[in-house]
């Protein structure tokens, strides 16, 4: 596998494919999609610190692009665009790692400059590290010509983080173990969604602690995760008002213990007329499913005014996972 978005029903040993490869001095540059989980069940903590999950990851139209170019020198990373400040450009970039990753897989150095331009919001829930990190890995797979196929590409997402997987595949798919194992779901039509993003990001493990937290205070015992079938069965028939009724985050009581204005967001949009709100994974980003473009305006609109909101996006789902341009 190299250029082409991978599909979840492709073949396991599908070989390298027929899609862009660039010359030794071209750089390549992957657009891959933010996700958000339609459906997020959370497990029991178990004894490596992860949680068992049952997800449907659906990845939306909001973008990072990944750019990789040859250099002779060391690995260097660059970024511009949303949340540009907060992005980090040394070894704890997950897009970084993952072009170490891949050089050591591959068995050559890592000299690569990668540039990412950036759509998704930083610690937002939406996966926007998770997306770098899944460019990255395709980006140098294509400049390098590394002939890994795509199950080893997926090994070494998974290695890099739980959601890394999902950005190679995109549409809409059902995420198991913590996350990293991927089996694509039916999904018809096409879902108009907004986004609320919020004033500051949230961090992934303050969010499951707090969850570990509220539950261990109220004597709960989580149950083993599960996806609901009305969700399943609303994506199968393409309805959104099945759909937004069926949306469901485990992650929404402590994010929003954490995080309390998140509360006001939620309910801003649900006023504004959205059949369907939501955390977007551990947030702080807010996503509202919309009958149409023209609710869709409407839920957008009131957003805006929204003080605990600090920018409003439009996107539809399902979109391609990372693909060379
Ligand atoms: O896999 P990733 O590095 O993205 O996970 C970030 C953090 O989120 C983990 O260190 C863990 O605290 C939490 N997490 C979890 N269970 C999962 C996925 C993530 O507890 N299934």
């Amino acid at each position: 596998m190299t250029a082409a978005a991978l599909g979840p029903d492709d073949g396991p040993d599908d070989g390298p494919d027929e899609g862009p490869r660039p010359g030794a001095d071209e750089s390549v540059t992957v657009r891959v999609p933010a996700k958000v989980n339609l459906a997020l069940s959370v497990g029991p903590l178990r004894s490596d610190g992860y949680h068992d999950l049952a997800t449907v990851f659906h990845a939306v139209g909001l973008f990072d692009e990944v750019t990789a170019a040859p250099t002779d020198g060391t690995l260097a990373l660059t970024c511009e665009g949303e949340g540009q400040v907060d992005v980090p450009l040394d070894a704890t970039n997950l897009a970084w790692r993952a072009a170490e990753l891949l050089a050591r897989t591959a068995g050559r150095s890592p000299a690569v400059r990668l540039h990412l331009t950036k759509g998704i919001p930083v610690a937002g829930g939406m996966a926007g590290g998770s997306a770098d990190a899944a460019g990255a890995l395709v980006a140098c797979d294509a400049l390098w010509g590394t002939g890994l196929s795509r199950d080893d590409l997926h090994a070494l997402a998974a290695q890099l983080g739980s959601d890394v997987p999902f950005a190679l595949y995109g549409g809409t798919a059902m995420g198991t173990g913590r996350g990293e194992q991927i089996t694509p779901v039916l999904a018809r039509g096409e879902f108009h969604w907004v986004f609320a993003f919020a004033h500051e990001g949230l961090s992934t493990p303050a969010v499951f602690r707090e969850l570990d937290r509220l539950r261990e205070d109220a004597g709960e015992q989580a149950a083993a995760p599960g996806v609901d079938e009305e969700l399943l069965r609303a994506l199968r028939a393409g309805d959104s008002t099945l759909l937004g009724a069926a949306l469901r985050n485990d992650l929404t009581r402590p994010a929003t213990s954490l995080r309390p204005d998140l509360r006001a967001t939620l309910q801003a949009g649900q006023d504004a007329g959205a059949i369907g709100t939501l955390l977007s994974g551990s947030g702080p980003t807010c996503a509202f499913l919309a009958a149409d473009a023209v609710v869709a305006a409407r839920v957008a609109a009131a957003l805006e005014a929204a003080p605990s909101v600090r920018a409003v996006r439009r996107a539809l789902g399902p979109a391609a996972g990372a693909h060379v341009l």
